[in-house]
């Protein structure tokens, strides 16, 4: 069996045209387009292509997206300060900061001083816990643009058992959440979790999100199950996920690649998070 691609740039281009029109129409009765500031600091190569990805996704939904290009060199007080200003300013709907932050910067205590209002990343523990606690408001992009993904193709996730590889904070931990309000039973893997191969061969949805290149052997895939791949791990000059994909692919039913997987939807879903976040303060 070859699974099926889960295409998630079609998906995410898809909901990135229902965000324009919407936009369009509401610019169409007055309502100014949403504004989200995106929030740079340093020169990591890595950060500089995902901003750009968010900074395009803008243009093309017409969500205005105010530049903070902003040195390595800044200190801990000058980002405070400008997060606060962000805070009160009523013309910007959402504020993201691109993690990581340069050392010695205390990325903690700058996600956690944005309002929760703005908090369109869902990095915020009120939005965490929220979303725990099944109330969520601002959900992580990564962890929500997988459940769209699931939810376009028809993918059952209700009654089915599902492993999340990873317990990071901002992706593996709302991930299990995603899941578990969704239906799902829910295993979580961490760097404490034994025999990790036996735990993905008795699920039927395998979430990859370890950052370790093929960490997840394809052969630990049971035959038919879906794998949702969430890392992008750069080897060479290639991108790599944490799925061995080649022969993953022969066992699932249904697979994404990387790039083209998961990472548009996470961008899709910061645009639609936007937008609700300029909806609420309204
Ligand atoms: N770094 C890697 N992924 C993300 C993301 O989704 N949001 C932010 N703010 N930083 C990231």
């Amino acid at each position: 069996m070859t699974a099926q691609l889960i295409d998630g740039k079609l998906i995410a281009n898809n909901l990135l045209e229902d965000l324009k029109k919407e936009i369009a129409k509401r610019e169409e009765d007055g309502i100014r387009n949403p504004a989200l500031a995106v929030i740079l600091v340093g020169d990591d190569p890595a950060s500089t292509v995902y901003v750009n990805n968010k900074r395009r996704a803008c243009e093309k939904v017409g969500i205005k997206s105010l530049f903070y290009d902003l040195p390595a060199t800044t200190t801990q007080i000058e980002l405070e300060k400008l997060i606060d200003d962000l805070n009160n300013d009523s013309g910007v709907d959402g504020i993201l900061v691109q993690s990581p932050l340069p050392d010695p910067l205390d990325e903690d205590r700058i996600l956690d001083l944005i309002s929760p209002d703005k908090d369109v990343d869902g990095f915020h523990p009120i939005n965490l816990g929220l979303l725990a606690m099944r109330q969520p408001k601002f959900r992580s992009c990564t962890p929500y643009g997988v459940i769209k993904m699931l939810k376009a193709m028809e993918i059952e996730i209700s009654g089915k058992d599902a492993v999340v590889v990873g317990a990071s904070n901002h992706v593996g931990r709302p991930m299990a959440f995603e899941l578990l309000m969704a239906g799902a039973t829910v295993t979580q893997c961490h760097s404490k979790t034994q025999n990790i191969q036996d735990k993905v061969y008795n699920s039927d949805i395998v979430v990859a999100a370890v950052g370790r290149p093929e960490m997840v052997k394809g052969s630990w895939i049971k035959k038919g199950a879906v794998v949702i791949d969430i890392g992008i791990n750069r080897v060479g000059d290639k991108l790599i996920g944490d799925v061995e994909f080649e022969v993953a692919k022969n066992n699932a039913s249904f697979i994404t690649p990387v790039p083209g997987g998961v990472g548009p939807m996470t961008v899709a879903t910061l645009m639609s998070n936007t937008l609700d976040a300029q909806k609420n303060s309204l």
